[in-house]
């Protein structure tokens, strides 16, 4: 069975269009557990544009589930995760004027100061993941500062029109997915994926977690957050019978 840890990010980005409490992040993490998720994702952005510092505390208090907590590789994000002590923290690039994260973290350039901030949080027990493009030599940096886990980007995946490009981006997660496994990393995968195109990543073998925020977030809009995370489980258990292995 794959892990799927909802991203609550966008629940607090229509609060914070107000200032206010409402739409409570929080709440809505309980409601993605009682439909089945084996996790909530969130992101503390350094420019706090969506979820809050409270908001961590929090959900990490109200949920029974695990959490996961993305951010830049930050001084002030490492120190808060270090108090805060997530299951596991996820090291994603970030740049203020972006809408959302573009692109994975560029392991290669930075393995020392990666492997640093990797040594702190794994040392309180916290589990250390890499958002990463679907790069074979950013799979094998990865595994270089001994990371625990990476989540292989799909947006781009996910943008693509043309099936035969679509068709490429695929095979390209196929084989960091492959690779990452090869040399003992956990394979997760996110970013864009809905219920139609989350198929074809859920029948890659080595992918065991899912991270999936805007388009359920905008599903609970219509349907709620418990039947669009419902809808979900279905099409990722959908895409894992047509495993090709
Ligand atoms: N994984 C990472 C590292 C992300 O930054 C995001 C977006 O916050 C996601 C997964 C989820 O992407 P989406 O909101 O498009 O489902």
């Amino acid at each position: 069975m794959i892990r799927l840890f909802v991203n609550v990010d966008h629940v607090a980005t229509v609060r914070e269009a107000r200032k206010t409490i409402e739409p409570s992040p929080m709440k809505a993490a309980l409601l993605a557990e009682k439909a089945g998720v084996q996790g909530i994702t969130i992101h503390l952005r350094e420019d706090r544009r969506h979820i809050q510092d409270d908001d961590v505390r929090l959900i990490q208090k109200k949920i029974s589930t695990k959490l996961n907590l993305e951010m830049a590789p930050a001084r002030e994000m490492v120190d808060l995760a270090l108090a805060i002590q997530p299951h596991q923290v996820s090291l994603v690039p970030e740049r203020r004027q972006e809408i959302t994260t573009e692109g994975g973290l560029d392991v290669c350039s930075q393995e020392k100061s990666l492997s640093k901030i990797r040594e702190e949080i794994q040392s309180k027990g916290i589990l250390f993941s890499l958002f990463i493009d679907p790069d074979l030599a950013q799979v094998d940096a990865s595994q270089r500062i001994r990371a625990d886990s990476i989540e292989i980007n799909t947006g781009k995946y996910t943008e693509l029109v043309s099936p035969d490009e679509i068709e490429m981006e695929l095979e390209r997660i196929r084989k960091s997915a492959k690779r990452g496994a090869e040399h003992g990393l956990k394979i997760f995968a996110g970013h864009g994926l809905n219920y139609e195109n989350v198929q074809a990543i859920a029948a890659i073998p080595e992918i065991e977690e899912l991270n999936i925020g805007h388009f359920i977030v905008g599903q609970a809009i219509y349907c709620g957050m418990e039947n669009a995370v419902t809808a979900m489980i279905r099409s990722i258990e959908i895409g894992r019978t047509q495993r090709r292995n």
